[in-house]
């Protein structure tokens, strides 16, 4: 009798398993993400009952807990929990006794990859400073606008990175009374002080008292080039980088797993989701200065690698390399990280073994984050009933001539449909904060949105334009407004317009993104009108861009154009740029191209056409 009733009852149990196989082939997934997600929440509340909260509180947790096992691998160092950790306190102590740094202080870090990059950060956060993580790759007057807006009164510059801060800046840093130091022995002027020198006599004891810290204040500033204008200081709360420390787990990587990290730190990336989640799970981080397609799986075998932190990008130039021996002999077991297309994806793990990718998406600015956890190739995410209730959000039904919301007559938006792009936006709220940008409040501004659904009510917006289809999966379909994504950095296209404007000849120009088969986002173009009897000089052009610019805004293509159509929008101009590209058969006007070869403009041909769209050329 019993067996008879257990076995009805499994039968049903079995029916309504397959049916709900057929109607909702996700539902397993979907709760077991949401389960593991609740499970972290809770993991974050024995944290906080056990005082180890914070990112510092985290990494002190780890150097207790394991002291030697090995944290960064760098070239031929190998530093463990305790070095770090000992290495943070010498600087701590310099910072305090020769640099008179105290809980508050705003401080800029101009560092390359480097075991010192991190025991600086960690240093600066034992005082309670806040740090300011400068991107390498900017020149001069941008470095001197970045490092002023975020309100830093200290400049710490890696040793190979001097140069940076030369004639065009440091006379303004030193009007300023801003304290430089070089991550030296010695001072390559009187314009600098020497660190290393210092940090070598400091005591590495653990300091007396480490600063009181709220949770729901700022933690770091993180450069991002947002829609308009130049790079702004997003504030990153503690929340925020509590929260990315979770992105590895979350992703199945364990303590015993050793991290690949080539990505830049001063990316959020790299420091929060990367160096953080290596933290959280106390796991062992091999740190790499650049990334280098050649190296990649050699550094993976020499030093058993099992997981990789990858962007798009980096993921094409490997698939796009020769191949090496190495890229079969890794025991790479799991890539984590965003913007990988579906065709490099295919081709990934195809040649380079099985490796289980997790493909997330995440933001600088607040916590709203995806991640593909199921065997589909291509969304970024979900977008279930569970997904809804641990992160929430919607996509809004936009104008394509302008990229913004649709608003009713009454004034509110409207949800994109299943299938139609829309754009991503994330209610406010007490764990979803938005600390804006430094010095910034009008820009801070401009990304919200109000009386969404009803009146006072608060979002963020992304910018970023997603589909969500009818299986409840969630696309990444472009980002709107004033910037574009290169080599996985944003461009700001203000910023290089007003560059290009500073030449003599240029009366104007309009800069956009364009795609390219074979290429993850958009290459730079300008539409470029010229000053009266003026004629293009392309080395001029080329040298002011080095001067001024970091290559992944350059712009590839130039379009020289008598007038800008005045008939219509901005916006719309932009959009009908955008269109045509630099496809000879569809515009008129003169096209060039940037031949870095030649350090110069050269006329579009067809061939040259034809050799960038079937990669010939590369860019
Ligand atoms: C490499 O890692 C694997 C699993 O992560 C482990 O079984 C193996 O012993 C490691 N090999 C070396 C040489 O450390
Ligand atoms: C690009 O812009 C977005 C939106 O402002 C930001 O969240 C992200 O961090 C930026 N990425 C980089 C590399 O600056
Ligand atoms: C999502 O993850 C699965 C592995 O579980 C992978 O097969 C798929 O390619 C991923 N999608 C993307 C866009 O990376
Ligand atoms: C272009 O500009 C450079 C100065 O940067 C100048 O030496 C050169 O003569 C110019 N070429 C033409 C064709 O005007």
């Amino acid at each position: 009798m019993m067996t008879l009733v257990f076995t009805s009852i499994l039968a049903g149990l079995l029916a309504l398993l397959c049916y709900q196989r057929m109607s909702y082939p996700f539902f397993l997934v979907d709760l077991i993400y949401y389960l593991k997600l609740r499970g972290y929440r809770k993991t974050l509340e024995a944290r906080m009952q056990r005082g180890t909260v914070t990112y510092l509180d985290c990494f002190i947790y780890q150097a207790k807990k394991n002291p030697n096992k090995p944290f960064i691998i760098f070239e031929n160092q190998i530093l463990s929990y305790q070095d770090v950790d000992r290495r943070s306190n010498q600087f701590a102590n310099a910072f305090r006794s020769e640099g008179s740094l105290k809980k508050g202080d705003i401080v800029a870090q101009l560092m390359c990859n480097e075991p010192d990059f991190v025991c600086v950060w960690l240093g600066l956060c034992k005082l309670g400073c806040e740090v300011a993580f400068l991107n390498v790759n900017i020149k001069a007057k941008h470095l001197l606008h970045c490092f002023q807006s975020c309100g830093a009164k200290t400049l710490v510059v890696g040793a190979d990175l001097v140069h940076l801060v030369g004639k065009e800046v440091l006379p303004d840093l030193k009007k300023d009374n801003v304290a430089v130091w070089v991550v030296d022995h010695t001072s390559p002027s009187e314009d600098f002080h020497s660190l290393l020198d210092k940090v070598e006599h400091m005591s590495g004891e653990t300091l007396s008292e480490l600063p009181k810290v709220d949770i729901m204040s700022n933690f770091l500033f993180i450069f991002t080039s947002g829609t308009t204008g130049l790079s702004k200081a997003a504030r990153v709360g503690h929340m925020k980088a509590i929260v990315s420390m979770a992105f590895f787990q979350m992703c199945g990587a364990t303590s015993d797993d050793i991290i690949y990290i080539t990505l830049p730190l001063y990316h959020m990336s790299a420091s929060l989701l990367g160096i953080g989640g290596c933290i959280h799970l106390g796991a062992t981080c091999v740190l790499k200065k650049k990334f280098s397609a050649s190296q990649f799986w050699k550094d993976c075998v020499k030093h058993n690698v099992s997981v990789v932190q990858y962007i798009g990008e980096l993921c094409r130039y490997l698939v796009n390399h020769p191949v090496v021996p190495e890229e079969r002999a890794h025991s790479v077991r799991l890539a984590a990280g965003s913007g990988l297309r579906s065709d490099v994806w295919k081709e990934f793990v195809k040649r380079f073994g099985g490796i289980k990718i997790r493909e997330g998406y995440g933001l600088t600015e607040v916590s709203i984050g995806f991640l593909n956890y199921t065997d589909e190739v291509g969304p970024i995410g979900r977008a279930s009933y569970f997904n809804k209730l641990s992160i929430p959000f919607e996509l809004l039904r936009y104008d394509p001539q302008t990229y913004e919301p649709v608003r009713t007559d009454s004034g509110r938006c409207i949800r994109a449909q299943t299938g139609e792009a829309g754009i991503l936006v994330a209610p406010l709220t007490a764990t979803n904060q938005f600390l804006g940008y430094a010095g910034d409040k009008v820009q801070a501004e401009k990304k919200l949105l109000k009386d969404v659904f009803k009146a006072g009510d608060l979002y963020f917006n992304t910018g970023d334009l997603l589909l969500h289809d009818h299986r409840d999966f969630l696309y990444f379909c472009d980002r709107v407004g004033d910037t574009f994504r290169w080599k996985g950095e944003n461009v700001s296209t203000t910023e290089v317009s007003e560059v290009l404007g500073l030449l003599d000849f240029i009366q104007e120009a309009t800069v956009y993104g364009v795609t390219i088969p074979g290429y993850e986002g958009r290459a730079g173009m300008a539409a470029v009108v010229l000053k009266k009897d003026q004629k293009l000089n392309g080395t001029k052009l080329y040298n002011h861009l080095v001067k001024t610019l970091p290559a992944y805004a350059w712009p590839w293509f130039l379009r020289i154009q008598t007038s800008l159509d005045v008939t219509e929008t901005f916006k719309q101009l932009k959009v009908k740029l955008v269109q045509e590209g630099f496809n000879l058969d569809i515009t008129q006007d003169p096209l060039y191209f940037l031949d870095i070869s030649q350090k110069d403009y050269i006329p579009l041909t067809v061939s040259i056409y034809q050799d960038i769209v079937s990669g010939k050329i590369h860019l």
